[in-house]
């Protein structure tokens, strides 16, 4: 990938302050810790590629949760307040152009009615995002994310949904049903080998917690 200027370092480090003042004291799953294993990840994801602008995987691994949603209660307002923090610090227009197909594009919910094709540097932020979804981080994550919205841990009699709109998919019930509706989906989706290879550990791992859940969940019926 093409190296990081100085310049561009400096308004990165901007931008991780501005990312942490929107994300320090969220309590889904969402918060700056998050940002930063993405960021990390997708820096490491974008080493086995020889194209594309490692600004723009980076930037974009930063802001990826910022205007989400899960995240924020008026997405157009954020979308513009990134966009303006952006061009204050001078970031080319093609830049942020290629930073916002990337996070307005790249989540779970939002390709369940409509693939997006991403660019090389979204798919990497898009897995490395979802690699963050599964393994042991992954399990705390999706309990944290399910106590934060008043979800059930389990209930055996509901069933998980084979296919869900983007609507239905918010309003799932269980947090093991969840595993089901996504995370164990994740591995056969990722972009990049390197991606691939580290979910397949990290599925096996989501696969043993649930064979352990439901184990102990039946002890003493
Ligand atoms: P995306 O931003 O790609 O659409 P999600 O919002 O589905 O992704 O997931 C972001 C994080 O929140 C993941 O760690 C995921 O497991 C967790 N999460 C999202 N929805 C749920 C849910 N209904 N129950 C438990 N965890 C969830
Ligand atoms: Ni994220």
């Amino acid at each position: 990938m093409e190296k990081i200027t100085e310049k561009e370092q400096e308004i990165l480090k901007t931008v991780d302050k501005f990312v942490y003042s929107k994300l320090s004291d969220d309590k889904t799953g969402h918060d700056y810790a998050h940002i930063q294993r993405v960021v990390k990840m997708a820096q490491r994801l974008a080493q086995d590629s020889a194209q594309g602008r490692l600004f723009v995987v980076l930037v974009s691994a930063e802001l990826h949760d910022v205007i989400d949603e899960k995240i924020v209660a008026d997405q157009t307002k954020a979308e513009n307040e990134v966009r303006s923090f952006l061009e204050a610090h001078q970031v080319f227009q093609a830049d942020i152009d290629a930073i916002f197909a990337i996070i307005t594009h790249m989540s779970f919910s939002k390709n369940l009615e409509h693939h997006y094709q991403l660019t090389l540097e979204g798919q990497i932020v898009q897995d490395a995002d979802r690699l963050d979804a599964i393994g042991a981080i992954g399990i705390g994550r999706a309990f944290y994310y399910g106590g934060a919205h008043g979800h059930i841990m389990y209930d055996p009699k509901i069933a998980p949904r084979q296919k869900m709109t983007h609507d239905e998919y918010r309003q799932n019930e269980t947090v093991i049903n969840h595993f089901y509706e996504k995370l164990l989906k994740l591995a056969d989706l990722m972009n990049t080998s390197a991606a691939k290879q580290a979910a397949q550990h990290r599925t096996a791992v989501l696969e043993d917690f649930l064979q352990e859940f439901k184990a102990e969940w039946n002890q003493n019926k």
